[in-house]
Order: structure tokens, then sequence, then C-alpha cells
């Protein structure tokens, strides 16, 4: 009864402080909003369209006086960052006050988990205290991340708390970029490089400890890290393991590993008034900006936090933002507060992301405009206002289709909740969901589906087959994936001639998977090897590697349009991407040119980056650089060999079938194939996205013989006539004659273990 009573009080004391904070909330605000949002009736919900500012960006400010003086107090949120040295700020953070205790359980555990909440400082105090704790004297200390914005930016930042330069004793390697040195001790990398290494090194010899950071994020290349690490852990009596973990997961985790200790950090968080819409929002794009403006122009100071889907949507709010901050300054004569405005997602170019840490100007608020990477990865600090879209883009695999796309998701519980948590680590905060509460607890999901089980594990599938785990069905998966997933993916790196008929790899797969590619890109680069165009391929292949070259500025979509339709090759995106490439090069590398011609510098010379680490690779392949000349229809075949499983034939303007599974697809309007109004009859194409229709993305116009001879199992020349069933089940029997096969094998394999 007791431990009820004290509960009870606890609850009780947590909703007094949440109304005062939202009483003055409220009082802050000014009575318009809070009339016209009908707070007063109803304190839990918002209406998120509802805004102060209308679509014409016209706003009354007059009311709002109360306000703006209390912005111009300009007495910033947090000036915390600006006023500590970086040694106070590391003695500031929650992890700092339970230092000893937990190297202390690190000394006497080979593995342990360590959960705390978002900032308390696991992911930069974690491996400097193992560092302090000497366990850099005989090895690296190793930590992994889901993402490389994160690996960069912290490492970036552990160096400064250490004071030596990014690269020498703290340094980070994300795929093609390896900024570590003789002298490195405390490593980031992404756990996709971390799986690299084991390929070369299985007992990861190099590494003293390993942290295995933001596990709860389940990462295709964490899960497969779990099952790998477990048995260096037991292999390696002088290795350690540190998961850290969001408080989601941790028990998983440590049974997994046998029972070993969770670690808990003390939180330090404030209250989070969590406002719901009343009606689903429409437009997650648009509410997010009302909102956003609304808040910033009725709210006290704090910066705001958005969470959207992708690049394209963020880029999409940060203009539709500036755009009415510009209409409301030249609509007023009021001094209006400055919204800098800061977008973040994953491809964004380092300088641009580091701007997110950076503290506004004096009575200026921050907006920042994030995808999910903000959820758990990076900590910002001083964000009072955070307003979650209840969206997110995942990577999902349809095994029935064989095939990947990025959508739209709604996010789950356990991610809308880290959210509105990020809105209360400075102070009392706010959180605005754009869905109704309805949708919270009954649509959304309560956790994340691990990627394991909703991607497609071609390289996975690879790397394991590799490192000699011949039976995937057997892997120590922490939630094994679907075994339709598992056996598609063997199917198409068969097709790909990765696989042999018993599912052992073929010299071919040995050969792919020295490259840090995605197999059909890989098989690309050797199919160009056999046919003696390396050089083309090879361009192209590392230009499918990076974010896309062309520059297309809002305000000046013709003008760029025009420029980029000046490298059109009318068969071939993949071509059309070559010859930018060339003419790049023709051009000395230089930026004037890309600028005057719409190009991003930035993601060219970072494909030249990739270019020249793969040709690296190719050397120590001994594998020669060879050029066609000028033909390039060998080059297009050599890109159909890739991509049988997104082959597709025309079936009306501009619209085309998936050969294989039927499925529509569309020409993208920004193919050079469209822009020119070529309609080949056959096409191949990198990949699908789904937006308002099905779009085929970088497309090439092949020969149908060529999928014939490239890919016999799948095409045969009188293609035409046979029907889609037949060819279903033609499919279907190949499939279930692998299936038999690898069955057939894994039973002669039990029978030799059973006889040794
Ligand atoms: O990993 P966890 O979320 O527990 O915290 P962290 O990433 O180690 O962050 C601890 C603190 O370091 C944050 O509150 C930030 O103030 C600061 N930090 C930073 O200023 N810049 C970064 N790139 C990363 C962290
Ligand atoms: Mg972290």
């Amino acid at each position: 009864i007791s431990r009820k009573g004290s509960t009870l009080v606890r609850e009780i004391r947590e909703k007094q402080s949440m109304n005062k904070s939202r009483q003055r909330f409220w009082e802050l605000a000014g009575s318009k909003l809070g009339n016209i949002l009908g707070v007063e009736k109803t304190a839990e919900q918002v209406d998120a369209d509802t805004a102060v500012v209308g679509d014409d960006g016209e706003i009354d400010f007059k009311e709002d006086a109360k306000f703006s003086q209390h912005m111009k107090k300009g007495e910033a949120v947090s000036d915390f960052a600006k006023s500590k040295t970086l040694a106070e700020q590391r003695q500031y953070l929650p992890i700092f006050s339970v230092r000893e205790e937990l190297l202390q359980v690190i000394r006497e555990n080979q593995v342990i988990v360590v959960v705390g909440e978002t900032g308390s400082g696991k992911t930069t105090q974690l491996t400097q205290y193992l560092h302090e704790d000497e366990y850099t004297t005989n090895g690296v200390v190793g930590c992994t991340q889901p993402r490389r914005v994160a690996a960069m930016s912290v490492a970036k930042r552990v160096s400064e708390e250490m004071e030596t330069e990014l690269g020498d004793k703290v340094g980070y390697a994300i795929r093609f970029e390896d900024v570590t040195g003789p002298n490195t001790i405390i490593k980031y990398m992404t756990d996709g490089v971390l799986l690299r290494e084991t390929l070369k090194d299985s007992d990861l010899d190099k590494y003293r400890v390993i942290v295995m950071d933001e596990a709860h994020e389940r990462s295709l290349n964490t899960d497969v890290l779990f099952g790998i690490l477990k048995k260096v852990v037991a292999g390696r009596r002088d290795f350690k393991l540190i998961v850290t973990s969001a408080t989601l997961n941790a028990q998983k985790f440590s049974n997994f590993f046998g029972s070993v200790p969770i670690f808990h950090i003390p939180g330090r968080t404030f209250p989070v008034n969590i406002l719901y819409s009343k009606t689903p929002c429409e437009d997650y794009v648009e509410g997010a900006v009302k909102q956003s403006m609304t808040i910033h122009i009725t709210s006290p100071p704090g910066d705001i936090l958005i969470f959207m889907t992708g690049q394209d949507e963020i880029e999409a709010a940060c203009h539709s933002l500036a755009e009415r901050m510009e209409q409301l300054v030249t609509s007023t004569t009021r001094e209006v507060p400055k919204l800098l405005i800061l977008p973040i997602y994953s491809q964004l170019p380092a300088d641009l992301q580091a701007k997110i840490f950076q503290k506004a100007e004096d009575g200026a608020r921050k907006c920042i405009v994030a995808t999910n990477i903000a959820e758990t990865s990076l900590t910002v600090d001083g964000i009072y206002y955070v307003i979650d879209t209840g969206y997110g883009k995942m990577k999902v695999y349809n095994p029935n289709m064989g095939m990947d796309a990025l959508q739209v998701f709604p996010v789950s519980r356990a991610a809308a909740d880290q959210r509105a948590g990020r809105a209360g680590r400075t102070g009392p905060g706010t959180c605005y969901r754009l869905y109704t509460e309805n949708a919270y607890l009954n649509e959304m999901l309560p956790s994340p589906v691990p990627e394991i089980q909703r991607t497609n594990l071609g390289i996975v599938v690879l790397l394991l087959k590799s490192l000699k785990i011949d039976n995937l069905l057997d892997f120590d998966f922490m939630d094994p994936p679907p075994q339709e997933n598992i056996l598609n993916s063997m199917y198409q790196l068969w097709v790909l001639g990765a696989l042999n008929n018993v599912g052992g790899l073929t010299e071919l797969g040995w050969k792919m998977v020295e490259f840090p590619l995605d197999p059909p890109l890989a098989k690309m680069l050797l199919t160009g090897e056999q046919l003696g165009c390396l050089d083309e391929v090879l361009t192209i292949v590392s230009m499918l590697s990076v974010p896309s070259v062309f520059f297309r500025p809002k305000d000046r979509v013709e003008e760029s349009e025009a420029a980029r339709e000046k490298f059109f090759v009318q068969e071939s995106d993949h071509l059309t991407l070559l010859y930018v490439y060339r003419q790049w090069k023709e051009h000395q590398y230089q930026g004037d040119w890309c600028n005057d011609h719409f190009l991003l510098v930035k993601s060219l010379r970072k494909a030249r980056e990739v270019r020249s680490q793969l040709l690296d690779i190719l050397k120590t392949l001994k594998i020669p650089l060879t050029t066609s000349g000028h033909n390039f229809d060998i080059v297009r075949k050599a890109i159909c060999s890739a991509y049988f499983h997104n082959a597709a034939r025309l079936k009306g303007v501009g619209e085309y079938v998936n050969c294989r599974n039927g499925m529509p697809c569309h020409l993208h309007p920004s193919s050079a194939i469209y822009g020119l109004g070529y309609t080949p009859e056959h096409v191949v194409y990198h990949e699908l996205i789904l937006t308002s229709k099905e779009y085929m993305r970088c497309v090439t116009a092949v020969e149908p013989h060529w999928l014939a001879e490239l890919g016999p199992m799948f095409f045969s020349v009188k293609d035409s006539d046979t029907s889609m069933l037949e060819l279903k089940k033609m499919q279907k029997e190949e499939k279930t004659a692998m299936e038999e096969e690898m069955e057939n094998l894994r039973r002669v394999q039990a029978e030799a273990e059973i006889e040794n």
C-alpha cells in the first residue's frame, strides 16, 4: 500500500508541475492563440492546422507585443555551451556522476549494457572514460554508430574535448571515408565499417573494447554484429563489449549475451507537455511549417525541432519557412525576431550539419528540421518545442516483389515518445503532435520493426557467407529475419551469379565481397571488367554511390533543368552520369564550372573520392582498368547485368511494367529518357521510389536479348510470348528447387557434424 501511495504522490506532483508549466506556457503565449486553439477548454488538444499565420503570411502583430518584448529581452535560453569550458561541460553530464561505479562494473564484467537518456553522455564520454581507465594502452576503443552523421559529429566533438586533431588520437571511419591514423586510440565508425572489418580480422584483434552505441535502433548491421561479437567475446577474454541502449530493449540485449548486468545512468529530464492535433493533419509539411511559425511568433524563447520524413520534405519545409519569414518581415514595420532555419539529414554536407550545434545569435530562435536522425543519435541543447509529424522514412523490402522501397510510415509509439523527450532536456518543454491521440494509441506500433526483418539482406548474406557462416538460418540472430527474406536474398544473389546452386559463394561472389557496395553495383563493376569497359562502369558506380549531383534550386528551376538537359544521353541516365563526370574532369575538376552548370561540386568531389577508393580495391585485386572507347553499348550491357530484378517493359507513354512481377512503374520526369521523349521497349532501373506513383530512378535502355543472355534464369528470347502467370510459375519452381538444394546441403552438413 505504501508503495502505491508514493507512486500516487509522485504522479500528483508530476501533474502539478505539468500544469504549472502549461499554465506558464499559455500565459506567455498570449490569449489570442489560446483562444484560437481552444486551449482553455481542452488543454490537451491543439489543432495543428489552425495557426495565426494565414497562407498569405499575413499576420496581426500588434496583439503579440507581449511576446516580442519577451524575445527582445533576448536572454537566450541556454548560454551553457558558451559560458562553460569543455571540461566543465563534461562534468555536468549525468554520466559523470556515476563514472566510478560504471568503470568498476566494466572492470568486473566482459559484457555490459548501459542504459541512459539521450544526452546523458554515453556516446561522447564512455570512450573517453575507457581511455582514462587505460584500456587504450594495448588496443583501440571502437564505438559503432548506425548513422554516419553521428559518427562524424561525435568524433569531432570528442577530439575537441580531448584537445587533439580529428584523425589523430580520435578519428572516425565511414564508408569511403577513413579519418583515422596510426595514433588513433578512439575510433568512431558506422556499424557497417566494423562489420566489414570483421571480414579481414574475425577476432577484431586491434580492438580492446567495442562500444555498440545506439543498439536500440536495431539497424541491420548492428543486428548482424550482435551475432558476430558474441563469438568474439567467447573467444577473447581480453575483449570487452559495451552495448548502449535507450530503455527499450535493454533486457533483451542483456539476455542475448547471457544475462549480463544492465547499468542505468540516472536521468535528468524535465516534463514535456504533449499536445495532440484534434483532427488528422492532411499535409504534415504544411502543418509543421504553420505550427513552427505560430510558436515563433507567440511563444517564449527556446529552439524548435521538427521531425520531418526525408530530405525532400525537409527542403520543402525549410523553403516554406523562409518564405513566410520573409513575407512577415516585409508585411510589418515591427521588428520580427530572427528565425534560423537549419535542415539536418544524413546526406547533408558535414559543414552544414555542424551548424545545428552552433548557438544562434542573441534574440534569434533556431528551428531545426530533421529526419529521425535527431531522435537519439544527435543531441542539440536548447530545444523547448518539438513538432512531431508522426512519420518517418523507412526502407522496406517486399519479398514478393523482390525489391526495396523507401516509404513513408507512421513512427512507433516508442519513437514518438523519444521525439517528445527531446523537448525536455533543457527545461520543461512542449511537443506538438500533428496527429490525433487516437492515432497514437490505436494506430501506431508500440516499437519499431528491426531493420533486419524488413530489408533486403543481399549484402548481409554475402558478408556472412564470406565469414564461412554457411547456414544462415542457424546464425545467432537476436530476432531472426523472416526465412522468406533470407531465401529471397539468396535467390537474388544466385541470379547475380554470386552464389552457386548449393548456396556457396562463387568466384564472382568472393570478388563482390571485396567491394563495400550493394551486390548489384559490385556485379556491374565486375561485368565491366569482363566486357572491357571497367573505366566507364567504375565512374558510373561511383556516381551512383553519392547524393545526386544535379542542383535544382527552387527559385531557378527552369534554368537548372535546361542546364541538366545539356548532359542528357538519350538512352541512359547512367550514361548521363558518366558524361557529367567526364565533362567535369575535362574542366580540370573545377568548382566554378560546376556552379555554372548547376552541378553540386560536393557530390562530384565525393564521387571522385569513391572512385579512387574503388580503384584501390581493384588494384589490390590486380584487376586492370579497361575502356570501351566509344562503344557505349557494352557499357549499357554491363549496366544491364546488374539489374535483372529491375527490368521493365514498355506499356504506354512513359509507362512500364516490371518484367518479373508485372508491377507498373513509370519514367521519372527527371530521367534523360523521358526528357528526350524516347521510349525504349526495355529498360532497367537503379531503384524504385514510391511517391505519387511508382517511379523508376536512374534508367537505362537495354536490348531484350541482353536480358536473355545475361539472365537466362529469368528471361528467354521468346519472353514476350510467355504469359505473366507462366513466368511466375517458372520463378517459383526455380526458387523451390534452390530451397530444396539448400535443405539437402543442410542435411549433409548436419550428418557430417554428427560423424565428427
Ligand atoms: O549519447 P548520449 O545521447 O547519451 O549523449 P552524448 O551524445 O554523449 O551527448 C552529451 C552532450 O554532448 C550533449 O548534451 C551535447 O551537449 C554535447 N554534444 C555536442 O555538443 N556536440 C556533439 N556533436 C555531440 C554532443
Ligand atoms: Mg548517443
